[in-house]
């Protein structure tokens, strides 16, 4: 029996095979996106006095009323943006599915999609899986901010979208307005759809602002902005996310999410529901920046060179160059199986496997969790 092409596109992701072999050698994971602090346990009480109140079957196609009018007044709160409830917002099963959902709501077989890399490691499979090619662009080196002359370099004919994530996954950087305002003009030109991945949208740190693609009018009516309650409420299993697009390419979106997941966890939905609108949530942003500041601060007793804090998301960027001329993807390996802390090569960021010699350390940990794994690295020369 031969499996069909695509397949090709489809390899164990780096985020499986570091988390496997952590377990295997009784590493600490800072490699894998997800915290191992409690959530917050009114987020679990009303999962469960939803669940205990028998919101236990499906739940409407585009997802719980009460939930899409809570994210419309979350939006209007902190963004100052209007969205319609019933006609732009659409709840998924998590992130990663909103945007392969949206690459398969507008891409063709031969399309191609500008993908700026470092790039978080699904976009390029989705893309392939649509029988569509990824354009990759390099960003710029240091910032990880982009490079405008490559990206315009890269549109041809058949560039159907691009996609964007910020607060970037693995670097942290963070999109400006004027960003986008580059990005507007450089597409104005030309019918290009945006995917806007902001799953880090509430992790954005020193004061900054997080800065949407929604909030573009003319990026906007192009637009298919990604979210995921899991990353900004640290539930990261619940896999819980929504999209936020205009009301034409919601409607194309939610005619193949109809067929494809149909609904998503109802008790989930309705506890969402009630905690965006509790007056006294913790901003997200405060515990992850104290996280940030503290594991750079010990970072200091590691050989490890931390060359700027990240801005936003919950990872930051570490280089080994001092220390070894292995390739990231080695010294990774070696670094769990040696010293027992697991973390991300950034060069699985890149289809080509660009090695800068940097690692991607998660610091969405408890505090002990993070003084254990840098008490290990320090041990290193
Ligand atoms: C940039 C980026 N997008 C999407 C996701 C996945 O979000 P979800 O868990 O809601 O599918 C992640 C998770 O690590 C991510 O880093």
């Amino acid at each position: 029996m031969i499996l069909p092409h695509k397949h090709q596109a489809a390899e164990t992701t780096i985020f499986t095979v570091m988390s496997a072999l952590a377990a295997e050698h009784k590493a600490i994971n800072l490699s894998q996106g997800f915290p191992d602090f409690p959530i917050e346990e009114q987020l679990i009480e009303l999962v469960t006095k939803a669940m205990k109140e028998g919101a236990n079957q499906y739940a409407p196609m585009t997802g719980l009323p009460a939930l899409r009018q809570a994210i419309r007044q979350d939006f209007r709160h902190r963004y100052g943006l209007a969205i319609d409830a019933d006609t732009e917002i659409t709840i998924t099963p998590g992130a990663t599915y909103a945007i392969d959902l949206a690459f398969n709501t507008v891409l063709e077989p031969g399309d191609e999609v500008i993908v700026l890399e470092p790039a978080y490691d699904s976009y390029i499979p989705n893309i392939q899986m649509c029988g569509a090619h990824a354009v990759r662009v390099p960003l710029l080196t240091e910032s990880f901010l982009p490079d405008w002359g490559k990206i315009q370099a890269a549109i041809t004919q058949k560039t159907k979208a691009i996609i964007v994530n910020t607060p970037h996954n693995p670097s942290g950087a963070v999109w400006t307005s004027d960003d986008w305002n580059t990005l507007a003009t450089l597409l104005a030109p030309h019918d290009i759809f945006v995917l806007s991945d902001e799953v880090y949208e509430q992790l954005v740190y020193d004061g900054k602002r997080h800065a949407s693609v929604l909030d573009n009018p003319l990026l906007r009516e192009r637009a298919f902005a990604l979210f995921s309650f899991g990353k900004v409420f640290h539930c990261t299993g619940w896999k819980t996310g929504y999209c936020i697009a205009p009301p034409k390419l919601s409607a194309a979106f939610r005619k193949l999410h109809q067929f494809v997941a149909f609904s998503v966890n109802t008790p989930v939905q309705a506890g969402l529901a009630a905690y965006l609108q509790l007056p006294t949530r913790a901003p997200a942003a405060m515990l992850l920046q104290q996280k940030r500041d503290l594991f750079i601060d010990l970072m200091k007793a590691s050989p490890f060179t931390i060359k700027a804090a990240t801005s936003g998301s919950y990872f930051q960027l570490a280089s080994y160059a001092g220390l070894s001329s292995l390739s990231d993807k080695a010294f990774a390996q070696w670094l769990t199986k040696e010293y027992q802390v697991a973390t991300i090569p950034v060069s699985a960021f890149y289809a080509e496997g660009t090695d800068h010699k940097l690692l991607r350390f998660c610091f969405a940990k408890k505090d002990e969790t993070l003084r254990a794994a840098v008490a290990q690295l320090a041990k290193l020369h």
